[in-house]
């Protein structure tokens, strides 16, 4: 019962889709029309700049934070980082948004910062570092939730470990149309970095 009762808020937190908010209140743009198309952070930052690609990211993050956390306010046993995926179902299939979202990563880094926020950091500096060496979001999407799973095996967290190989491979699921573009070359890179 408390499965379906955190797992049903955490997905209703997923669901609210920060970025189409953003564009629509500040900038009367629909995110989904412009860009990529994703409605994340990073077309976020691309189509509607940095003060909105940084709401939307860490409104994003929050989303998978607040869901992890939520059940340390009430006696409950179930599995926070559980818990966590549901927050990243609603965020990719949103249901205040025709079940089209985001790409999953903001959200899942957030479940890292609900439960470790020192593998958060790691991830950070990982994201910003491959993001600097690769100058694809994309990959560094990709690469940083590769390293998270291997810091959390080397950690020995093991629910950790498996729910991050859960989300790396949805992650990669969620990239396939980039990882395509990043074979052919078409792949947008950023410039400002
Ligand atoms: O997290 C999404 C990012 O990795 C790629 O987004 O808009 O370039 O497809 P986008």
């Amino acid at each position: 019962m408390d499965y379906a009762l955190f797992g049903l808020i955490a997905y209703l937190i997923g669901s609210v889709p920060t970025a189409l908010i953003v564009g629509k209140v500040g900038y009367n743009i629909d995110i989904r029309e412009h860009g990529s198309g994703n409605m994340g952070a990073t077309n976020s930052f691309r189509v509607l700049g940095f003060k909105a690609g940084t709401i939307v990211t860490i409104g994003d993050i929050l989303k998978g934070t607040l869901a992890t956390c939520i059940p340390l306010l009430f006696d409950t046993d179930v599995n926070r980082l559980v818990i966590g995926i549901f927050a990243v179902i609603g965020h990719t299939y949103p249901l205040f948004a025709k079940f089209r979202g985001g790409k999953a990563v903001a959200t899942s880094a957030g479940i890292i910062l609900g439960v470790s926020p020192l593998l958060f950091l790691i991830t950070i500096v990982t994201f910003l570092l491959v993001l600097y060496l690769s100058k694809y979001v994309s990959l560094s999407s990709i690469l940083t939730g590769v390293v998270a799973t291997i810091t959390a095996i080397i950690m020995q967290e093991t629910s950790l470990t498996v729910v991050l190989v859960i989300l790396t491979l949805f992650v990669i699921y969620r990239h396939i149309a980039n990882i395509k573009r990043i074979i052919n070359k078409t792949e947008p890179k950023i410039t400002w970095m």
